[in-house]
Protein backbone atom coordinates (compact mmCIF):
# COMPACT_ATOMS: atom_id res chain seq x y z
CA UNK A 1 0.00 0.00 0.00
CA UNK A 2 2.52 2.75 -1.33
CA UNK A 3 1.44 6.55 -0.13
CA UNK A 4 2.08 8.82 -2.20
CA UNK A 5 5.39 10.27 -0.34
CA UNK A 6 7.06 9.11 2.42
CA UNK A 7 6.49 10.24 6.23
CA UNK A 8 8.00 13.70 6.53
CA UNK A 9 9.38 13.24 10.27
CA UNK A 10 10.83 10.39 12.34
CA UNK A 11 9.75 8.61 15.83
CA UNK A 12 11.09 10.39 18.85
CA UNK A 13 8.15 9.19 21.51
CA UNK A 14 6.74 5.74 21.04
CA UNK A 15 3.43 4.89 23.09
CA UNK A 16 2.94 0.99 23.24
CA UNK A 17 -0.55 -0.61 21.82
CA UNK A 18 -1.42 -4.16 21.92
CA UNK A 19 -3.47 -7.12 20.89
CA UNK A 20 -5.51 -9.01 23.06
CA UNK A 21 -6.82 -12.41 22.25
CA UNK A 22 -9.43 -13.15 20.24
CA UNK A 23 -11.25 -14.55 23.65
CA UNK A 24 -10.49 -11.21 25.63
CA UNK A 25 -12.30 -9.50 22.54
CA UNK A 26 -15.04 -11.53 22.78
CA UNK A 27 -15.55 -10.83 26.64
CA UNK A 28 -14.87 -7.12 26.17
CA UNK A 29 -17.52 -6.57 23.04
CA UNK A 30 -19.96 -8.71 24.76
CA UNK A 31 -19.38 -6.35 28.12
CA UNK A 32 -19.59 -3.26 25.98
CA UNK A 33 -23.09 -4.52 25.01
CA UNK A 34 -21.68 -4.63 21.00
CA UNK A 35 -21.04 -1.04 21.42
CA UNK A 36 -17.32 -0.18 20.64
CA UNK A 37 -18.15 3.54 22.58
CA UNK A 38 -17.87 1.28 25.42
CA UNK A 39 -14.53 -0.63 25.08
CA UNK A 40 -11.67 0.69 27.45
CA UNK A 41 -8.79 2.28 24.20
CA UNK A 42 -6.42 -0.26 26.34
CA UNK A 43 -8.23 -2.86 24.65
CA UNK A 44 -8.43 -1.46 20.87
CA UNK A 45 -4.93 -2.45 18.57
CA UNK A 46 -6.24 -0.03 16.03
CA UNK A 47 -8.03 3.00 16.73
CA UNK A 48 -9.42 4.70 13.98
CA UNK A 49 -12.95 5.91 15.80
CA UNK A 50 -12.22 9.93 15.17
CA UNK A 51 -9.05 11.83 13.53
CA UNK A 52 -10.77 14.81 16.33
CA UNK A 53 -8.02 15.20 19.24
CA UNK A 54 -5.86 12.39 18.44
CA UNK A 55 -3.07 13.62 16.61
CA UNK A 56 0.54 12.94 17.69
CA UNK A 57 1.96 16.76 18.43
CA UNK A 58 5.49 17.79 17.68
CA UNK A 59 8.23 18.28 19.22
CA UNK A 60 7.96 21.79 19.18
CA UNK A 61 4.53 21.36 20.36
CA UNK A 62 5.44 19.56 23.07
CA UNK A 63 7.91 22.30 23.91
CA UNK A 64 5.25 24.87 23.47
CA UNK A 65 3.62 23.59 26.63
CA UNK A 66 6.70 24.23 28.48
CA UNK A 67 6.12 28.27 27.46
CA UNK A 68 2.13 28.30 28.95
CA UNK A 69 1.58 31.30 30.83
CA UNK A 70 -1.17 30.37 32.84
CA UNK A 71 -1.98 33.93 33.93
CA UNK A 72 -5.63 34.75 33.97
CA UNK A 73 -5.88 37.20 31.79
CA UNK A 74 -3.34 38.67 28.89
CA UNK A 75 -0.81 35.58 29.14
CA UNK A 76 1.64 35.43 26.37
CA UNK A 77 0.17 32.55 24.31
CA UNK A 78 -3.16 34.36 23.78
CA UNK A 79 -1.52 37.11 21.45
CA UNK A 80 1.11 34.76 19.60
CA UNK A 81 -1.94 32.04 19.16
CA UNK A 82 -4.41 35.49 18.42
CA UNK A 83 -2.11 36.34 15.52
CA UNK A 84 -1.27 33.36 14.36
CA UNK A 85 -5.10 32.87 13.48
CA UNK A 86 -5.16 36.39 12.14
CA UNK A 87 -2.28 35.73 9.58
CA UNK A 88 -3.44 32.41 8.36
CA UNK A 89 -7.07 33.37 8.32
CA UNK A 90 -7.10 36.89 8.22
CA UNK A 91 -9.68 37.57 11.13
CA UNK A 92 -9.14 40.51 12.89
CA UNK A 93 -11.65 39.08 16.09
CA UNK A 94 -10.24 36.10 17.71
CA UNK A 95 -12.14 34.30 20.20
CA UNK A 96 -10.83 30.74 21.79
CA UNK A 97 -12.98 28.16 23.22
CA UNK A 98 -12.03 24.71 24.35
CA UNK A 99 -13.13 22.73 21.35
CA UNK A 100 -15.31 23.28 18.27
CA UNK A 101 -18.73 22.94 19.45
CA UNK A 102 -18.68 25.78 22.04
CA UNK A 103 -17.74 28.42 18.99
CA UNK A 104 -20.76 26.85 17.69
CA UNK A 105 -22.96 27.10 20.75
CA UNK A 106 -21.66 31.42 21.05
CA UNK A 107 -22.50 31.50 17.83
CA UNK A 108 -26.06 30.43 17.53
CA UNK A 109 -27.21 31.18 20.74
CA UNK A 110 -26.40 34.34 20.87
CA UNK A 111 -27.62 35.23 16.34
CA UNK A 112 -30.81 32.64 15.83
CA UNK A 113 -34.03 33.92 16.79
CA UNK A 114 -36.33 30.86 16.60
CA UNK A 115 -38.32 30.09 13.28
CA UNK A 116 -34.58 31.26 11.58
CA UNK A 117 -32.84 28.92 9.49
CA UNK A 118 -29.51 28.01 8.55
CA UNK A 119 -28.13 26.82 5.20
CA UNK A 120 -25.08 24.56 5.00
CA UNK A 121 -23.45 22.14 2.46
CA UNK A 122 -24.15 19.54 4.87
CA UNK A 123 -24.37 20.49 9.25
CA UNK A 124 -22.04 18.41 11.55
CA UNK A 125 -23.81 16.88 14.24
CA UNK A 126 -22.85 19.15 16.80
CA UNK A 127 -23.68 22.20 14.36
CA UNK A 128 -27.17 21.04 13.63
CA UNK A 129 -27.39 19.89 17.48
CA UNK A 130 -26.67 23.65 18.27
CA UNK A 131 -28.84 25.36 16.05
CA UNK A 132 -31.81 23.29 16.52
CA UNK A 133 -31.80 23.60 20.19
CA UNK A 134 -31.54 27.50 19.77
CA UNK A 135 -34.85 27.22 17.76
CA UNK A 136 -33.30 27.15 14.56
CA UNK A 137 -34.08 25.01 11.02
CA UNK A 138 -30.47 23.53 9.81
CA UNK A 139 -30.80 22.90 5.79
CA UNK A 140 -28.41 20.93 3.85
CA UNK A 141 -28.00 21.72 0.29
CA UNK A 142 -24.81 19.70 -0.45
CA UNK A 143 -24.73 19.15 -4.28
CA UNK A 144 -26.73 15.81 -5.70
CA UNK A 145 -23.17 14.24 -6.30
CA UNK A 146 -22.05 14.57 -2.79
CA UNK A 147 -25.00 12.21 -1.44
CA UNK A 148 -23.75 9.31 -3.65
CA UNK A 149 -21.47 7.06 -2.42
CA UNK A 150 -19.91 5.96 -5.52
CA UNK A 151 -20.70 9.26 -7.54
CA UNK A 152 -16.87 10.47 -9.04
CA UNK A 153 -16.66 14.51 -8.71
CA UNK A 154 -13.85 16.47 -7.39
CA UNK A 155 -15.67 18.20 -4.79
CA UNK A 156 -18.43 16.60 -3.56
CA UNK A 157 -18.61 18.67 -0.82
CA UNK A 158 -19.78 22.15 -2.90
CA UNK A 159 -22.42 23.88 -1.78
CA UNK A 160 -25.82 23.33 -4.46
CA UNK A 161 -25.59 27.11 -5.25
CA UNK A 162 -29.31 27.07 -7.00
CA UNK A 163 -31.03 25.55 -3.29
CA UNK A 164 -29.31 27.64 -1.51
CA UNK A 165 -29.98 30.94 -4.21
CA UNK A 166 -34.01 29.92 -3.89
CA UNK A 167 -33.94 29.32 0.08
CA UNK A 168 -32.61 32.89 0.72
CA UNK A 169 -34.77 34.45 -1.98
CA UNK A 170 -37.47 32.85 -0.02
CA UNK A 171 -36.86 33.30 3.47
CA UNK A 172 -35.38 36.86 3.19
CA UNK A 173 -34.98 38.20 6.72
CA UNK A 174 -35.19 34.61 8.64
CA UNK A 175 -31.48 33.50 7.23
CA UNK A 176 -28.90 35.33 10.02
CA UNK A 177 -25.60 33.72 8.05
CA UNK A 178 -25.03 30.66 5.83
CA UNK A 179 -22.28 28.24 6.50
CA UNK A 180 -19.94 25.74 4.82
CA UNK A 181 -18.01 23.08 6.34
CA UNK A 182 -14.87 22.25 4.71
CA UNK A 183 -14.57 19.50 4.26
CA UNK A 184 -17.86 18.50 4.62
CA UNK A 185 -17.39 15.61 7.35
CA UNK A 186 -20.90 14.24 7.39
CA UNK A 187 -20.42 14.10 3.98
CA UNK A 188 -17.16 11.86 3.69
CA UNK A 189 -14.70 14.53 4.40
CA UNK A 190 -15.64 15.98 0.90
CA UNK A 191 -13.76 19.17 -0.16
CA UNK A 192 -15.02 22.19 -1.44
CA UNK A 193 -13.90 23.97 -4.07
CA UNK A 194 -12.49 27.38 -4.46
CA UNK A 195 -15.15 28.41 -7.17
CA UNK A 196 -17.74 26.92 -4.66
CA UNK A 197 -16.65 29.34 -2.17
CA UNK A 198 -16.95 32.34 -4.55
CA UNK A 199 -20.04 31.64 -5.62
CA UNK A 200 -21.41 30.61 -2.13
CA UNK A 201 -20.34 34.15 -1.26
CA UNK A 202 -21.33 35.36 -4.13
CA UNK A 203 -25.34 34.56 -3.36
CA UNK A 204 -24.90 35.28 0.18
CA UNK A 205 -23.81 39.04 -1.30
CA UNK A 206 -26.69 39.64 -2.85
CA UNK A 207 -29.01 38.60 -0.08
CA UNK A 208 -26.51 40.67 2.27
CA UNK A 209 -26.29 37.60 4.54
CA UNK A 210 -23.11 36.75 6.19
CA UNK A 211 -21.01 33.81 5.18
CA UNK A 212 -18.90 31.85 7.80
CA UNK A 213 -16.67 28.75 7.40
CA UNK A 214 -16.54 25.83 9.52
CA UNK A 215 -12.98 25.62 9.22
CA UNK A 216 -11.77 22.00 10.80
CA UNK A 217 -10.26 20.77 8.12
CA UNK A 218 -9.28 24.13 6.47
CA UNK A 219 -5.47 22.60 5.63
CA UNK A 220 -6.95 19.69 3.93
CA UNK A 221 -9.11 20.93 2.04
CA UNK A 222 -6.95 23.56 0.59
CA UNK A 223 -4.66 20.89 -0.42
CA UNK A 224 -7.07 19.37 -2.20
CA UNK A 225 -8.18 23.10 -4.15
CA UNK A 226 -4.67 22.94 -4.79
CA UNK A 227 -4.49 19.26 -6.34
CA UNK A 228 -7.66 19.27 -8.28
CA UNK A 229 -9.09 22.60 -8.93
CA UNK A 230 -7.85 24.06 -12.47
CA UNK A 231 -5.19 27.38 -12.28
CA UNK A 232 -4.38 26.35 -8.24
CA UNK A 233 -1.17 24.14 -8.55
CA UNK A 234 0.87 26.57 -8.51
CA UNK A 235 -0.18 28.07 -5.27
CA UNK A 236 1.12 27.22 -2.11
CA UNK A 237 -1.44 26.10 0.02
CA UNK A 238 -1.02 29.29 2.87
CA UNK A 239 -2.27 31.53 -0.21
CA UNK A 240 -5.19 29.16 -1.07
CA UNK A 241 -6.36 29.76 2.27
CA UNK A 242 -5.84 33.05 2.74
CA UNK A 243 -8.35 33.57 -0.36
CA UNK A 244 -10.59 31.01 0.41
CA UNK A 245 -11.24 32.97 3.77
CA UNK A 246 -11.12 36.12 2.61
CA UNK A 247 -14.39 35.66 0.91
CA UNK A 248 -16.03 34.95 4.44
CA UNK A 249 -17.34 37.19 7.45
CA UNK A 250 -15.86 34.61 9.92
CA UNK A 251 -15.26 31.48 11.02
CA UNK A 252 -15.91 28.34 13.95
CA UNK A 253 -13.23 26.34 14.12
CA UNK A 254 -12.16 22.59 16.21
CA UNK A 255 -8.63 22.75 16.27
CA UNK A 256 -8.70 19.10 17.51
CA UNK A 257 -8.34 18.25 13.94
CA UNK A 258 -6.41 20.69 11.76
CA UNK A 259 -5.39 22.69 14.49
CA UNK A 260 -2.70 19.65 15.30
CA UNK A 261 -3.98 19.64 19.35
CA UNK A 262 -5.44 17.45 21.81
CA UNK A 263 -7.72 20.11 22.38
CA UNK A 264 -9.20 23.60 21.43
CA UNK A 265 -11.00 25.86 19.12
CA UNK A 266 -11.72 29.32 18.56
CA UNK A 267 -14.02 31.54 16.24
CA UNK A 268 -13.22 34.06 14.25
CA UNK A 269 -14.83 37.52 12.96
CA UNK A 270 -14.17 40.18 10.25
CA UNK A 271 -16.52 42.15 11.64
CA UNK A 272 -17.11 43.49 15.05
CA UNK A 273 -20.71 43.70 15.34
CA UNK A 274 -21.32 40.08 17.36
CA UNK A 275 -18.11 40.14 19.29
CA UNK A 276 -18.36 41.95 22.33
CA UNK A 277 -21.86 39.72 22.54
CA UNK A 278 -19.81 36.47 21.92
CA UNK A 279 -17.02 37.93 24.57
CA UNK A 280 -19.94 38.15 27.13
CA UNK A 281 -21.30 34.68 26.75
CA UNK A 282 -18.03 33.27 26.31
CA UNK A 283 -16.82 34.97 30.07
CA UNK A 284 -20.18 33.01 30.97
CA UNK A 285 -19.72 29.67 29.93
CA UNK A 286 -15.81 29.28 29.03
CA UNK A 287 -13.35 31.68 30.88
CA UNK A 288 -11.98 35.13 30.05
CA UNK A 289 -11.32 36.23 26.12
CA UNK A 290 -7.79 35.65 26.38
CA UNK A 291 -8.23 32.20 27.54
CA UNK A 292 -11.40 30.73 26.38
CA UNK A 293 -11.66 27.01 28.71
CA UNK A 294 -8.07 26.68 28.10
CA UNK A 295 -4.78 26.33 29.65
CA UNK A 296 -2.08 28.57 27.88
CA UNK A 297 -0.12 26.07 27.08
CA UNK A 298 -2.77 24.60 24.96
CA UNK A 299 -3.37 27.94 23.14
CA UNK A 300 0.55 27.61 22.65
CA UNK A 301 0.06 24.01 21.28
CA UNK A 302 -2.86 25.24 18.79
CA UNK A 303 -1.20 28.30 17.63
CA UNK A 304 2.25 25.87 16.72
CA UNK A 305 0.03 23.19 15.27
CA UNK A 306 -1.81 25.75 12.50
CA UNK A 307 1.38 26.65 11.57
CA UNK A 308 2.89 23.36 11.01
CA UNK A 309 -0.37 22.08 9.50
CA UNK A 310 0.41 24.58 6.85
CA UNK A 311 3.62 22.60 5.62
CA UNK A 312 3.01 20.89 2.54
CA UNK A 313 5.35 17.90 3.28
CA UNK A 314 3.15 17.06 5.68
CA UNK A 315 -0.34 17.78 3.44
CA UNK A 316 1.05 15.42 1.21
CA UNK A 317 2.07 12.70 3.29
CA UNK A 318 -1.20 13.25 5.73
CA UNK A 319 -4.20 13.33 2.63
CA UNK A 320 -1.41 10.77 0.46
CA UNK A 321 -1.62 8.06 3.45
CA UNK A 322 -5.61 8.30 3.77
CA UNK A 323 -6.08 8.05 -0.20
CA UNK A 324 -3.23 4.94 -0.51
CA UNK A 325 -5.63 3.74 2.37
CA UNK A 326 -8.84 3.85 0.57
CA UNK A 327 -7.69 2.62 -2.48
CA UNK A 328 -5.91 -0.30 -1.31
CA UNK A 329 -9.33 -1.11 0.28
CA UNK A 330 -11.51 -0.62 -2.85
CA UNK A 331 -8.77 -2.30 -5.04
CA UNK A 332 -9.98 -5.67 -3.06
CA UNK A 333 -13.66 -5.25 -3.79
CA UNK A 334 -14.14 -3.32 -0.37
CA UNK A 335 -17.28 -0.78 -1.72
CA UNK A 336 -15.79 2.29 -0.21
CA UNK A 337 -17.07 5.76 -0.57
CA UNK A 338 -15.55 7.69 -3.64
CA UNK A 339 -13.71 9.69 -4.47
CA UNK A 340 -11.38 9.00 -0.73
CA UNK A 341 -12.04 11.98 1.37
CA UNK A 342 -9.43 13.95 3.06
CA UNK A 343 -9.43 12.61 6.74
CA UNK A 344 -11.00 8.79 6.51
CA UNK A 345 -12.34 6.11 4.28
CA UNK A 346 -16.13 5.40 4.74
CA UNK A 347 -17.26 1.85 3.70
CA UNK A 348 -20.47 1.12 2.21
CA UNK A 349 -21.59 -0.87 5.05
CA UNK A 350 -25.21 -2.39 2.70
CA UNK A 351 -22.77 -2.92 -0.19
CA UNK A 352 -20.53 -4.81 1.69
CA UNK A 353 -23.01 -6.62 3.53
CA UNK A 354 -26.07 -7.39 0.98
CA UNK A 355 -26.93 -10.52 3.27
CA UNK A 356 -28.13 -8.39 5.69
CA UNK A 357 -31.02 -6.35 5.65
CA UNK A 358 -30.84 -2.64 6.41
CA UNK A 359 -33.26 -3.48 9.81
CA UNK A 360 -30.21 -5.65 10.67
CA UNK A 361 -27.77 -2.40 10.57
CA UNK A 362 -25.04 -3.65 8.42
CA UNK A 363 -23.08 -0.85 9.42
CA UNK A 364 -22.94 -1.97 13.27
CA UNK A 365 -22.37 -5.23 12.36
CA UNK A 366 -19.43 -4.83 10.52
CA UNK A 367 -18.26 -2.62 13.35
CA UNK A 368 -18.48 -5.23 15.43
CA UNK A 369 -16.34 -7.51 12.96
CA UNK A 370 -13.88 -4.96 12.93
CA UNK A 371 -13.23 -5.48 16.62
CA UNK A 372 -14.00 -8.87 16.68
CA UNK A 373 -11.07 -9.70 14.08
CA UNK A 374 -8.58 -7.49 14.47
CA UNK A 375 -9.00 -5.37 16.98
CA UNK A 376 -9.99 -2.58 15.09
CA UNK A 377 -12.14 0.38 16.05
CA UNK A 378 -14.38 2.14 13.27
CA UNK A 379 -17.30 3.50 13.90
CA UNK A 380 -20.86 3.43 12.51
CA UNK A 381 -22.38 6.31 10.40
CA UNK A 382 -25.85 4.99 9.42
CA UNK A 383 -28.85 2.83 10.87
CA UNK A 384 -27.75 3.32 14.15
CA UNK A 385 -26.83 6.80 14.03
CA UNK A 386 -29.94 8.34 12.13
CA UNK A 387 -32.21 5.89 12.27
CA UNK A 388 -35.54 7.15 13.29
CA UNK A 389 -38.96 5.36 14.62
CA UNK A 390 -41.16 5.47 11.87
CA UNK A 391 -44.88 7.09 13.33
CA UNK A 392 -46.60 5.50 10.29
CA UNK A 393 -45.03 1.72 11.33
CA UNK A 394 -45.17 0.81 14.95
CA UNK A 395 -41.76 -0.86 16.00
CA UNK A 396 -40.36 0.41 12.54
CA UNK A 397 -37.68 2.80 12.02
CA UNK A 398 -37.26 5.64 8.79
CA UNK A 399 -33.52 4.57 8.00
CA UNK A 400 -31.06 6.82 6.27
CA UNK A 401 -29.87 6.67 2.86
CA UNK A 402 -26.43 5.48 3.70
CA UNK A 403 -25.12 2.87 6.00
CA UNK A 404 -21.66 3.44 6.13
CA UNK A 405 -18.48 2.98 8.35
CA UNK A 406 -16.07 5.71 8.99
CA UNK A 407 -12.54 4.55 9.38
CA UNK A 408 -10.92 7.79 10.94
CA UNK A 409 -7.17 8.48 10.56
CA UNK A 410 -5.10 9.62 13.39
CA UNK A 411 -2.76 12.78 12.30
CA UNK A 412 0.80 11.72 12.60
CA UNK A 413 0.01 8.51 14.85
CA UNK A 414 -0.31 5.21 12.71
CA UNK A 415 2.46 4.01 10.02
CA UNK A 416 1.40 3.39 6.50
CA UNK A 417 2.06 -0.92 7.90
CA UNK A 418 -0.64 -0.08 10.33
CA UNK A 419 -3.12 0.70 8.08
CA UNK A 420 -2.29 -2.30 5.29
CA UNK A 421 -2.90 -4.06 8.85
CA UNK A 422 -6.16 -3.25 8.42
CA UNK A 423 -6.87 -3.38 4.91
CA UNK A 424 -6.05 -7.23 5.64
CA UNK A 425 -8.48 -7.82 8.14
CA UNK A 426 -11.20 -5.98 6.29
CA UNK A 427 -10.40 -7.89 3.51
CA UNK A 428 -10.62 -11.17 5.50
CA UNK A 429 -14.23 -10.03 6.97
CA UNK A 430 -15.12 -8.91 3.56
CA UNK A 431 -14.11 -12.71 1.87
CA UNK A 432 -16.05 -14.65 4.46
CA UNK A 433 -19.48 -13.35 4.91
CA UNK A 434 -20.50 -15.40 7.50
CA UNK A 435 -18.47 -13.69 9.94
CA UNK A 436 -20.72 -10.23 10.13
CA UNK A 437 -24.34 -10.98 12.12
CA UNK A 438 -27.02 -8.56 12.00
CA UNK A 439 -27.73 -6.72 15.14
CA UNK A 440 -30.61 -5.53 16.71
CA UNK A 441 -30.87 -3.05 19.61
CA UNK A 442 -31.73 -4.17 22.94
CA UNK A 443 -31.25 -0.85 24.71
CA UNK A 444 -31.21 2.95 23.54
CA UNK A 445 -30.87 6.25 25.00
CA UNK A 446 -33.77 8.87 23.13
CA UNK A 447 -31.60 11.22 21.73
CA UNK A 448 -27.54 10.41 20.26
CA UNK A 449 -28.44 6.40 20.97
CA UNK A 450 -25.39 6.00 19.11
CA UNK A 451 -23.24 6.57 22.04
CA UNK A 452 -24.82 4.27 24.34
CA UNK A 453 -27.31 2.02 22.83
CA UNK A 454 -26.80 -1.95 23.89
CA UNK A 455 -27.07 -4.46 21.23
CA UNK A 456 -27.11 -8.15 20.49
CA UNK A 457 -25.91 -10.26 17.23
CA UNK A 458 -28.92 -12.15 15.67
C1 LIG B 1 -17.07 19.52 10.71
C2 LIG B 1 -17.06 19.58 12.20
N1 LIG B 1 -17.57 20.65 12.83
C3 LIG B 1 -17.56 20.75 14.16
C4 LIG B 1 -17.04 19.75 14.97
C5 LIG B 1 -17.09 19.89 16.46
O1 LIG B 1 -15.83 20.05 17.03
P1 LIG B 1 -15.50 19.60 18.53
O2 LIG B 1 -15.56 18.10 18.56
O3 LIG B 1 -14.15 20.14 18.78
O4 LIG B 1 -16.53 20.20 19.41
C6 LIG B 1 -16.51 18.60 14.36
C7 LIG B 1 -15.97 17.51 15.19
O5 LIG B 1 -15.76 16.39 14.77
C8 LIG B 1 -16.51 18.52 12.93
O6 LIG B 1 -15.99 17.46 12.28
Amino acid sequence: MPSLSPEPWRVKVVEPIRRIGRAAREESLRRAGYNVFGIASEDIYIDLLTDSGTSAMSDSQWAGLMRGDESYAGGRNFYFFEETVRQIFGFPHVIPTHQGRVAENLLFSTVLKPGDIVPNNTHFDTTRANVEVNGGVALDFVIPEGRQARARHPFKGNMDLGRLERCLAENAGRVPLVMLTMTNNSGGGQPVSLENVRGTREVCRRHGVPLLIDACRFAENAWFIREREAGQSGRSVAEIVREVFSLADGCTMSAKKDGLANIGGFLALRDETWVERFKNKLILIEGFPTYGGLAGRDLEAVALGLREVLNEEYLAFRVGQVTAFGEALARIGVPVVEPIGGHAVYIDGRAFAPQLPPEQYPGQALTVALYLEGGIRAVEIGGVMFGKPDPEHPGREILPDLDLVRLAVPRRVYTNTHLEYVADVIGGVHRSPQSLRGIRIVHQAPVLRHFTARFEPI
